[in-house]
């Protein structure tokens, strides 16, 4: 909030910039109606821009189109099939394919026709389990030309995450490969599969790529080869119609954690969501016929669906795409894709912002990055000094850094700048992309004036590609987004407005915590430790960390006056990503005979975060017994 450095944007990004200074003075309403008809095609225009009210507003009335259609056959149709699509890197080294527009229909097309012999129509729901192979484009876009609503589950996800989420659309059919590759090593997505679907009826027919080679086992009565799936299926667009859909018909359901034990079944559909991720692709990172675009996101989060599958395809971009990790082989991989393909767009998160930091510049050093014109970032607030570091290094410090602050539940980039109008501050999101708006409240639902205290986050009118609810449970989405401040959207972040209007993103305010860019629940990531037989009761907090933003921290009660050691905490690391997945494992576990308890027996989460973070403990005295906190801050101490 000191940071007082401002960058205004280069003048010849500002000169022909797609989004001009005036764009900020549009009429919300008149500014996306106005995109929604240049931007997509309808097969049926829709007849009004949004109808009902908050929570329950859905957009472009009557209007009817297909996903696929948009990001694809018309680009064809338009005769720029040999554009580029996706330049995709594989890990193995020369694994790499170019794939354009004309590519993907045939690619497309043939799945579509392949997933229909499989028993995949209009309304089937279908859950997708896999890396970063073309195939997952393929697949999300073949089920959108079907009309049938999927769900993409990370592939880092433990097959208990999985099943969770299959059970709870009902899915029908699973989409995976055998493995992926990591490092060298296969991730083997197919067993996981196995072992989630064992406890799910729904399922009758899984679907697998042949990938990494690896062995699986093949259940004869439900499990096909996408190979034998698609042979002999007609890659002939019109053997495969684009299902006419509703605007407001399911596109996906990305699942997100929340502040209880259930992750959330966010719903996004097929108007609105295509609209905004399109509009925000476009302007944000101003995007032009020739740009070459890469948002280094994995597929199976938000980020990866808005803006490496949607938003691009929808304007017609070329992509770059890739599988593995930033530093393997070496760890210059990204500056090497970025110099062999001329990239001039890098979208990535803060978290591997400041992992390149630590390494070093002498990687990028190696490298010509002279073609970036436009860097982002995404997932968690950037620091200024990886802000500073990413656009002096990456940068060449020319290029604007966006930094765009959104959720699994906008769809959309909701706060950010705009690189040919925006005057960047580092460390800040700046200004409601235009067509939003936003307000930070104080406890009591007042607006905060600009230049005043940090507080609430929330968004005052409504956007194309908002979440339509939660899957199954409207009054969870009513509670946690509509409750707090009625009529507005409740992000869950706290945020500032500074005296020249600009907000900046301040982090989590619930019991959600963002490690390396990823959103975990405290309590998921307690019942999951709870749920290991020796353990009787664990409470989990973050503190902050120089590489993954936050980190998970656990305090443990062992049952029977059992003292856990190293081997425990350990073991217990292991069972969460067992339960949950990887990305999930505390950084660090803490036993302690006793958790810091109300006199009415609740947690006293806050104290134990005071430890985590180092800080003085804030008011302990509605402690039963206040010595507990002071056990845990020896033992914290002693661990560190
Ligand atoms: O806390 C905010 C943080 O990420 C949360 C949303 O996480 P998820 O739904 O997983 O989506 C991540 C990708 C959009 C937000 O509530 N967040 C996201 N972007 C920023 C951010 N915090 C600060 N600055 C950002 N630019």
């Amino acid at each position: 909030m000191h940071e007082a450095r401002t960058f205004p944007p280069p003048a010849e990004l500002a000169e022909q910039a797609n989004a001009r200074p005036d764009i900020y003075d549009r009429d919300p309403d008149e500014f996306w109606e106005t995109e929604a008809r240049n931007r997509l095609s309808w097969s049926t225009p829709f007849t009004a821009l949004k109808e009902g009210a908050v929570p329950y507003v859905t957009w472009f009335t009557g209007g009817r189109l297909n996903a696929c259609y948009n990001c694809v056959d018309r680009h064809v149709e338009a005769g720029i099939g040999d554009k580029v699509a996706f330049y995709w890197e594989g890990e193995p080294a020369d694994d790499k394919r170019t794939i354009t527009y004309a590519d993907l229909q045939r690619e497309v097309v043939r799945a579509a026709n392949g997933f229909g012999s499989a028993g995949i129509t209009r309304g089937t729901h279908v859950a997708v389990y896999m890396g970063m192979v073309p195939e997952l484009v393929v697949t999300m876009l073949a089920l959108a030309r079907l009309g049938a609503p999927f769900t993409v589950v990370f592939g880092g996800f433990s097959p208990d995450s999985l099943a969770g989420r299959i059970d709870d659309m009902q899915c029908t059919h699973v989409i995976t490969q055998d493995g992926s590759w990591r490092r060298g090593k296969v991730v083997d997505l197919k067993s996981n599969v196995d072992t989630a679907v064992a406890g799910c009826p729904s399922v009758t027919t899984t679907i697998v790529v042949r990938r990494t080679g690896n062995d699986v086992v093949m259940a004869e009565d439900r499990d096909l080869w996408w190979h034998d799936v698609i042979a002999g299926q007609s890659e002939d667009a019109a053997s495969c119609p684009c299902a006419e859909m509703d605007s407001e018909d399911l596109l996906f359901v990305m699942y997100s954690s929340g502040t209880t034990g259930k992750p959330k079944g966010v719903m996004h559909t097929t108007a609105g969501y295509l609209l905004g991720t399109s509009t925000t692709h476009s302007y944000v990172f101003d995007i032009k016929p020739e740009s070459v675009y890469w948002c280094a996101a994995d597929i199976g989060w938000i980020t990866g669906h808005s803006y490496i599958v949607f938003g691009p395809l929808v304007n017609a971009t070329t992509s770059v795409m890739y599988e593995g990790t930033p530093d393997f082989p070496e760890r210059d991989r990204w500056w090497d894709i970025i110099e062999r393909y001329r990239v001039t767009v890098l979208y990535t998160a803060p978290t591997a912002v400041r992992t390149h930091m630590k390494w070093g510049t002498q990687y990028a050093d190696k490298h010509d990055l002279s073609s970036l014109k436009v860097i982002g970032s995404v997932g968690e607030p950037i620091n200024p000094e990886a802000w500073i570091w990413y656009r002096d290094t990456i940068g060449g410090g020319r290029t604007p850094v966006v930094d765009t602050w959104w959720q699994t539940e906008t769809g959309m980039i909701m706060i950010t700048p705009l690189p040919g109008i925006s005057t960047l501050k580092p460390g800040a999101a700046l200004r409601p992309f235009p067509g939003v708006t936003a307000e930070v409240l104080d406890e009591e639902g007042n607006a905060i004036a600009p230049g005043g205290a940090a507080g609430y986050l929330t968004l005052t009118s409504v956007w194309p590609s908002m979440l339509r609810g939660l899957y199954g449970d409207n009054e969870r989405y009513e509670q946690v987004y509509w409750s707090r401040f009625p009529g507005r959207y409740l992000a869950g972040d706290g945020a500032r407005v500074d005296a020249d209007g600009d907000f900046w993103l301040m982090g989590r305010i619930d019991d959600v915590m963002n490690v390396s860019g990823h959103r975990l629940s405290t309590i998921e990531i307690e019942s999951a430790i709870v749920d290991h037989p020796e353990v009787a009761e664990a409470a989990v907090t973050s503190r902050p960390d120089e590489v993954t933003g936050r980190a998970v921290v656990a305090y443990v009660t062992l049952k029977g006056d059992v003292e856990g050691d190293a081997a425990k905490a350990s073991e217990l690391r292991d069972h969460v990503a067992k339960v949950i997945g990887a990305i999930a494992k505390p950084a660090n576990i803490v036993f302690t005979p006793e958790l810091p308890k109300t006199r009415s027996g609740k947690i006293m989460r806050r104290l134990l975060k005071d430890v985590a973070e180092n800080r003085t403990l804030g008011d302990t005295t509605t402690l039963a017994d206040p010595t507990v906190v002071d056990e845990i801050q020896r033992r914290a101490a002693a661990m560190a």
